[in-house]
């Protein structure tokens, strides 16, 4: 499904609003809400809007348990860290208790970090493939999504549930869950706004070509495009001259 809005203020609103509503639905029919948090700069207004008074009170936050979809390689404290934005826009004005707060810890080494996220992820599985809750995802220019690159090796892989991973432009490593893990969510959920977004949002839309983000298919679940105006520009210049994507 995609749904469009007027702006990231709109978006991120529908976001927060959304994981209110599946938070309350699991914990009513399952006792607890499994979430697997995105990174980068988008998803950031979501969280604070999900910490804002009126909205944090309706969240049954110590039945949710967060977890990230993937971290950069640095301490906590660093700004590159998934783990910080989250805590700074979310964690730190809400009572989910720290028990329930699963990030991903790699600075002391991304093949550790990796083998212990992944125990982490078999031990709320009883050892299969973790069903989220609900995944929010992000997607670069370049069609990756959580630290899935464009010809990365990590896109074929089945038997690992977490990973080392490395940007070509990046120093550091990352860890990032793979393919099975995202495709197993309940709830798929890609937050994407922005006009440096449209051309990769055209392409991933209208199939244009493989990317990372095009693996994303939930196996028993439902998955979610929102975005804003600016995101889908392009997409609806081609709806216009009556070309490609499926909206
Ligand atoms: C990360 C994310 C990454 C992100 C996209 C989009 O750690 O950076 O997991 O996949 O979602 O790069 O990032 P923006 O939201 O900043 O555009």
């Amino acid at each position: 499904m995609i749904l469009i809005h007027p702006d990231r203020e709109a978006l991120s609103l529908a976001a927060a609003e959304l994981f209110v509503r599946e938070a309350c639905e699991a914990v009513a029919d399952r006792g607890r809400f499994t979430v697997l948090l995105s990174g980068g700069e988008t998803p950031r207004r979501t969280y604070e809007l999900l910490a804002e008074p009126h909205r944090r009170e309706e969240v049954p936050w110590d039945r949710v348990h967060l977890f990230w979809g993937d971290e950069r390689c640095v301490p906590h404290d660093d700004p590159r860290s998934n783990y910080r934005m989250a805590r700074l826009a979310l964690i730190d004005h809400v009572p989910v208790p720290p028990s329930n707060v699963h990030p991903i810890a790699c600075e002391g080494g991304a093949d550790a970090g990796a083998a212990w996220y992944e125990a982490e992820l078999r031990a709320i599985s009883h050892g299969g493939i973790p069903r989220f809750d609900l995944a929010f995802l992000g997607i670069g220019e370049d069609g990756h999504t959580a630290s899935l690159f464009p010809g990365s090796p990590l896109l074929g892989v089945t038997d690992r549930l977490v990973a080392v991973a490395s940007k070509a432009d990046e120093a550091i490593q990352r860890v990032t869950v793979t393919v099975p893990v995202i495709n197993q969510a309940a709830l798929i959920v890609f937050l994407v706004s922005g006009e440096g977004k449209a051309a990769i949002v055209r392409e991933a839309l209208a199939g244009m070509r493989e990317m990372p983000a095009r693996l994303i298919h939930p196996v028993d679940g439902r998955l979610f495009w929102l975005l804003d105006e600016e995101a889908v520009k392009l997409v609806e210049e081609d709806r216009i001259r009556g070309e490609g994507a499926k909206l």
